[in-house]
C-alpha cells in the first residue's frame, strides 16, 4: 500500500482529459458519505475523478456493475447489501477479502475485476494511529460474528493481540468462524463463544461489530468486560452515545469511539490502492464525526 501522502496540491492534472469515474453501490445509498469523502480527497490530491452514489436494483448487482463498467468505470466501493456479490463478482480477491467472504471495494483493469476489503484494515488504523491504542499484546474482545465481524477478524490478528475473542449471540456463528480462521493459520489466541462464555474476563479494547447500536438496542454484555484503562469502539457512526457505549462509559472505560474513523480510513485505502496517493484522513474525520452524547 502506497504511503505516499498527497497534500493540498490542486488539479495537477489538466482539465481538459475526461475524468475518471468511481462510485459507491448499495441499496439503500441516500445515507452515504462516501462520494462527499472521496471528493474532497481527490480535491486535496489533485486527482481528476469523479465519484458517484448508485442504488443497485435488489438482485442486479452484476448487471449494474456491467453497465458501470461500460460507461468507463474504474472502482467502486460496495456497501449493504452487495458485499457478498462483490465477492462473487471479482476474478481476484485479496486475502482479507477471501477471509472475509465480502468485499467492499472493487477496482477495474480490462477484463479484470479486483476485490479488496478494506474496512478491518480501516478498523484497525483508526484504533492504532487516531486513537493512538496499539494492539500489540492487548486483549481484544470483538462482538458479533456477522460480515462487519468477519472482516476485522484477520487485519487484528495480524497486530499480535494477546487474545482475540469473537462473542456472539448465537454461539455456534462465532465456534464457525473461530474454525475457520484457525483452519487457516489463526493461533490459538483466536477464541469464541457466547456473552456467557466471557465469564469475568477483562478486555483492553473491545469492539462492537453487531448491528444492536442501528436499533439502538442493548447487548447482553456486562461492565466486567471492560478494563477500566482500554477501549470502547462501535464500529456504526453518527449515533451518539449507543447503550454498548454507554455500558463502557459507566463501565469507567477510558475512551470512547464510534466508527467515523474507521469509514474515512477504509476510504482513504480504497482511494490509495485506486490512486497511488493516500489522503490524509484527520480532517475528514473531524468534519463527519458528532459528538457522542
Ligand atoms: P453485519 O454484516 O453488519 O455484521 P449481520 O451479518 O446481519 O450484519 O450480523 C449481525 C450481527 O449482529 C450478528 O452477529 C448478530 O448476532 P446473531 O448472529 O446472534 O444474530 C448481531 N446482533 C444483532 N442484533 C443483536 C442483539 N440485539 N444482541 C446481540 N447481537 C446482535
Amino acid at each position: 500500500m502506497s504511503e505516499n501522502h498527497c497534500n493540498h496540491h490542486p488539479n495537477l492534472q489538466p482539465e481538459m482529459s475526461s475524468p475518471d469515474r468511481y462510485a459507491v453501490i448499495g441499496n439503500p445509498i441516500s445515507q452515504t458519505k462516501s462520494p462527499l469523502i472521496h471528493t474532497a480527497f481527490a480535491q486535496e490530491c489533485g486527482q481528476n475523478l469523479v465519484y458517484t452514489a448508485i442504488e443497485g436494483p435488489l438482485g442486479r448487482f452484476a448487471e449494474t456493475v456491467d453497465a458501470f463498467r461500460a460507461g468507463g468505470g474504474k472502482g467502486l466501493n460496495v456497501t449493504v447489501p452487495f458485499k457478498l456479490d462483490a465477492c462473487a463478482y471479482a476474478t481476484d480477491l485479496s486475502d482479507e477479502a477471501q477471509a472475509a467472504g465480502a468485499a467492499n471495494a472493487l477496482k477495474f483493469e480490462g477484463e479484470r475485476a479486483w476485490a479488496q476489503n478494506f474496512d478491518g484494515v480501516g478498523l484497525v488504523r483508526d484504533i492504532t494511529h487516531n486513537l493512538g491504542q496499539p494492539l500489540i499484546s492487548k486483549r481484544v474482545l470483538l462482538l458479533g460474528a456477522g460480515g462487519a465481524s468477519r472482516g476485522a477478524v484477520l487485519p487484528i490478528l495480524r497486530q499480535n493481540p494477546a487474545r482475540l475473542f469473537i462473542a456472539n449471540r448465537s454461539v455456534d456463528k462465532a465456534l464457525v468462524l473461530v474454525r475457520q480462521f484457525r483452519a487457516q493459520g489463526a493461533s490459538e489466541r483466536l477464541e469464541g463463544g457466547g456473552y456467557d462464555d466471557l465469564g469475568a474476563d477483562a478486555f483492553d479494547v473491545v469492539i462492537n461489530a453487531t448491528s444492536a447500536s442501528l436499533s439502538a438496542t442493548a447487548l447482553p454484555l456486562t461492565a466486567s468486560a471492560f478494563a477500566a484503562d482500554g477501549l470502547a469502539y462501535d464500529m456504526v457512526y453518527g449515533k451518539g452515545l449507543t447503550p454498548f457505549l454507554r455500558l463502557a462509559q459507566q463501565a469507567g472505560v477510558r475512551q470512547l469511539a464510534d466508527g467515523a474513523g474507521m469509514l474515512v480510513e477504509q476510504a482513504a485505502e480504497a482511494f490509495a490502492w485506486w490512486r497511488g496517493v493516500r489522503p490524509e484522513t484527520r480532517a475528514m474525520i473531524a468534519r463527519i464525526s458528532s459528538p457522542l452524547v
